[in-house]
Parts: C-alpha cells; structure tokens; sequence
C-alpha cells in the first residue's frame, strides 16, 4: 500500500490561480498517484472493503484573499460510493482537485492510501468540462491516461474500445473532438478516466451535460463498473435524485468559507427505485439537508 500523502507547504500564497502543473497534469488524469508503485502488486493491494483510502484533516483553501474552504476533515472508506453536493462556488471542484493533487491546499494535508496495480492509476478524475485534446482523435484522447502505464499497443487499443464501449462511443473512436456534441465530449472523458482502471474515481458533475435518458443509462452503468471494479467514487453532483440514486454516503458541503454541513448514510437498498416511496423520503430528507446547509450558509 502506498501512502500518498501532501501537507501544506506554508506558503500562504498556495492554491492562487491555477497551479502550472496542475494545468498539464490535469488532462493526463492521475497526477496524484501517477508514479505510485505501477509494476508491483505491494501486499496492500487487495486490503479490505471500508478501510479509510482517503483521509483529509483541516484542509482550507483560499483565492486571494477568499477562503473558499476551511477546517475540512472527511475519511472516505475503500469501496464506498460518496457524492458532494452543495451549492454552486461553494468548492466542490476544489475538493476534488485538491484530492487529486492538482490544487495544493493552504492549509491541512491530504492522505492517500491507495494500491498500486500493475496496468492502473490510483486516482482519476472527470472533469467538470471534458478538457479532451483537440488534435487527438477520440480514441487518443482515451488512451492519453495510457501512454507510460502500458507498454502494449494492441492492449492499449483494446483498453481504448472497452472504455468506449462502456459510455455507447464505440463507433467515435476515429473522430476527432471538434465533431463531437457536448454530451459525447462529456462521455469520452469519463472513457479516459476508465481506462486506467483507477482505485479512486474522482467525478465532477460528469452526467451534467447529458440528456436524461442518456443519463440514466451511464448511471446504471456506473454502478456496475463501481460494483464490479471495486474502485471507490468521490462523485460530484446538482442533482439531489442523482446523488440519491447511486451514493451510499451524501455529503453536503456549505458556507462560506466552506465546510460539512450534513453527512448521510444511504442506506437503501440497492436496485433503487425511483418510484419507490423510501425513494421519495430519501430525496425529502436531502432536500431538507441542502437547506439548512443554504440557512447555515452565511449568507449564500
Ligand atoms: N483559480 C481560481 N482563482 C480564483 N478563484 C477561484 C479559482 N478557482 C475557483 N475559485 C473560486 O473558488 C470558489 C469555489 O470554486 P469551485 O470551482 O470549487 O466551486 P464549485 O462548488 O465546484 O462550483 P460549481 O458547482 O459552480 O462547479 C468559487 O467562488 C470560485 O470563484
Ligand atoms: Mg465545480
């Protein structure tokens, strides 16, 4: 097992702008952990189910002179299933960048305790916009996450089609981006997450811009891949039905500056249905949560 851990360098300018690596690491998915350990299989690697995998301990950031998050401390179990929700500019892409170490926070540290596994990444990330390469067809822009974790072409391609094949573009692997709908782009960079096979799976509103039949497809498909893989999700979503849907654990982030104002176990079964009136109880207690989170949220 390997224990990726960042503090806070004491530097208070931290987490200004855009970091220059975080910019270049970001289309290349993994930046946290994209060194860990890949080739061996430490003893770590099959560590059981619900152990802390991500711990965080009074993490703030701040832009300029705004705190946008202060205090935060979450553990996120192995195999678990999270979503954030929370208002907009309240610092849910913040959260995830800083987990994925392309945000250096200002204050407390991130741990990692992730598995290296010959042929994955430990950590991926949808972004909230796809930020796929525009000189890249759609299947390089795929396997990107690929290049330096697999030596073999035809396995490379084969990751490629498989990853596609999971978000309904097998057919766009040869076209390029430019020609694709928002929805398809969205898609091609949840394939690239895919397919690194990532312990971690980090999600920022990634069904967002897709239409809602679409949508309900990739969920399900979504909760097979989380099931079948066992990587854990750290999903970010609006969408209250959404994060009801597919998380086991809801947390919801208000405030400014920001922090945990509800934290809730889901504890449906799964198979959920929508039509369901446990359904409908669960998606009454979120919303109740999300308000108070908005009356004890200073103002936003
Ligand atoms: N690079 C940056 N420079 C300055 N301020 C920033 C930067 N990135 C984010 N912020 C500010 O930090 C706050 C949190 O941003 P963040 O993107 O994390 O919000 P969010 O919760 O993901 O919102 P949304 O739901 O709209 O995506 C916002 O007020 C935003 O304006
Ligand atoms: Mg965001």
């Amino acid at each position: 097992m390997d224990v990726l851990s960042r503090e806070t360098p004491a530097g208070a300018d931290a987490g200004i702008g855009e970091t220059p690596a975080g910019a270049d690491a970001g289309i290349g998915e993994t930046p946290a952990g994209a060194d860990a350990g890949i080739g061996e299989t430490p003893a770590g690697a099959d560590a059981g189910i619900g152990e802390t995998m991500v711990a965080l301990r009074g993490l703030g950031f701040r832009f300029g002179a705004e705190t946008v998050l202060r205090d935060l401390d979450l553990d996120l179990r192995r195999g678990g299933f999270t979503a954030i929700v929370g208002p907009s500019g309240v610092g849910k892409s913040t959260l995830l960048r800083a987990i994925a170490g392309l945000a250096p926070p200002a204050a407390g540290r991130v741990d990692l305790r992730l598995p290296a596994i010959a042929g994955s990444r430990p950590v991926a990330m949808v972004f909230q916009d796809p930020r796929l390469l525009p000189w890249r067809r759609v299947g390089a822009n795929v396997g990107f996450g690929l290049e330096g974790l697999i030596a073999d072409r035809a396995e490379r391609r084969r990751r490629i089609t498989a990853a596609l094949r999971l978000v309904g573009l097998a057919d766009r692997a040869d076209r390029w981006p430019g020609r694709l709908s928002g929805g398809e782009r969205q898609r091609v960079g949840i394939a690239r997450a895919l397919a690194v096979k990532p312990s971690l799976l980090l999600m920022d509103e990634p069904f967002s811009a897709i239409d809602a039949i679409t949508r309900k497809g990739l969920q399900d498909e979504l909760l097979r891949i989380w099931r079948e893989t066992g990587t854990s999700v750290l999903f970010v979503t609006h969408d209250l039905d959404e994060a009801a849907y597919l998380a086991d654990r809801v947390i919801v982030l208000a405030g400014r500056p920001a922090g945990v104002r509800q934290d809730l176990d889901i504890d449906l079964p799964r198979e959920r249905r929508r039509e369901r009136p446990a359904f409908g109880a669960l998606l009454g207690r979120l919303h109740q949560g999300l308000a108070e989170g908005f009356e004890g949220g200073d103002g936003i």
